[in-house]
């Protein structure tokens, strides 16, 4: 359904209003898209630290990565930066946007089993997208990715849906993903920037904590496999957002067969591993139907759950929810 209303949108720029409007006015109560100005911030110590937490995540590389300097700064375990997914420094509507995202936290994280505060959930992208350490509880760093958060969320209600946030949600394939059309679609259209090996190009050299021009999608510097952007349909929708780079949801470049396919390409490739991925996820019928790594409590295969179909497998966890299963 709404991405009928998309495609309708992209007609014209009259209609725009009137499509965001009806879209909008589909889900709950959401709130509009209001990105603060953070130059407007004064120069004192609240917003030189929402500012230092804006550069954390936009060169979180040359500040926290594992090329800097100082050794006990080494942090991310990549050469990646939080708006490398998070784009635009996490304000663009379906790039993985922050904005209003502290609004909505603490909340209850299928993935731990229990409610997390917004800490961990920066610590879950710490340990996993970048492939690192998590921050010191009490460091500068925590604070000011907390305090830039928080500035992205004013004025957003608590508990309130906003739209444009995650990365949209196209419609999904009644076969499964095919990673061999996929790596035709990389060599076409991702490998230009990306590189044909999925490497990246680096800013400037290694070792010089200059992070990327284009990072890379696998390898030794990218996300583990424990990663949200590992998981197929957070990935392909991203990609079908945002990729190539410029973009947009209203203004999409790949069809929706061809997202699918090419990251199904992607997360097929060699990736870090992330140790603790088999305490993800404690009750078995809440993990993600698109989580690539057991233990499955639905009976489907690994594959099944990397590549879809999905609707098969979410009938099936329904069924046993249903049945009273106990979730395990
Ligand atoms: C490789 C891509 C990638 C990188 C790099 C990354 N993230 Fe994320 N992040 C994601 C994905 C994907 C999700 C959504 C995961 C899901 O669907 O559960 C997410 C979710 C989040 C959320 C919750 C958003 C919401 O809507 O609830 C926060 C906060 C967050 N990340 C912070 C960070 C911070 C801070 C960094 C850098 C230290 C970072 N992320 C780096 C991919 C990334
Ligand atoms: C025109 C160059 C360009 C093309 C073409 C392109 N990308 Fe990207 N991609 C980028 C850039 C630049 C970023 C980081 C954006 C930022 O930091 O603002 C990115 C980020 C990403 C990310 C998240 C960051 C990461 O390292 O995982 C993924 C996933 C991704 N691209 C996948 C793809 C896929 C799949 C294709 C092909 C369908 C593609 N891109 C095509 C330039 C490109």
């Amino acid at each position: 359904m709404r991405h009928d209303v998309r495609r309708y949108c992209a007609v014209g720029m009259l209609v725009i209003g009137m499509c965001l409007h009806a879209v909008a006015g589909s889900s709950a109560e959401t709130s509009p898209w209001v990105v603060a100005d953070i130059d407007k911030l004064p120069k004192d110590d609240w917003g030189n630290t929402v500012r230092y937490g804006r550069d954390l995540m936009t060169r979180t590389f040359a500040l926290i990565g594992p090329e800097v300097a100082d050794p006990a700064m080494r942090l991310s375990g990549n050469n990646l930066a939080c708006s490398n997914c998070h784009l635009e420094a996490g304000t663009k509507q379906f790039g993985l946007p922050l904005v209003g995202v502290y609004s909505d936290f603490p909340n209850y994280r299928a993935r731990s089993g229990s409610v997390g505060t917004i800490e961990d959930r920066i610590q879950g992208c710490m340990t996993r997208s970048q492939n690192g350490k998590r921050l010191p509880p009490e460091g500068a760093e925590l604070t000011a990715m907390v305090a830039y958060l928080k500035f992205l969320a004013d004025g957003y209600k608590v508990g309130a849906a906003t739209f444009g946030r995650g990365a949209g949600a196209m419609p999904e394939l009644s076969r499964a993903a095919d990673p061999v059309h996929g790596a035709e679609v990389f060599g076409q259209i991702c490998a230009i920037c990306h590189g044909a090996d999925g490497l990246g190009k680096r800013a400037g050299k290694v070792g010089d904590a200059g992070g990327y021009e284009f990072p890379p999608l696998w390898g030794p510097d990218s996300f583990n496999d424990g990663a949200g952007m590992n998981r197929l349909i957070s990935g392909a929708n991203f990609v079908h957002s945002n990729m190539p780079n410029g973009a947009n949801w209203r203004e999409t470049v790949l069809s929706p067969d061809d997202a699918w396919d090419v990251m199904a390409y992607v997360q097929a490739q060699p990736r870090p591993h992330f140790a603790k991925v088999a305490s993800d996820f404690p009750k078995g019928l809440e993990k993600p139907v698109d989580t690539g790594y057991g233990p499955y409590a639905d009976g489907f295969s690994q594959d099944d759950h990397r590549f879809g179909p999905f609707a098969p497998i979410r009938a099936k966890i329904k069924a046993l929810k249903a049945d009273g299963a106990v979730a395990k």
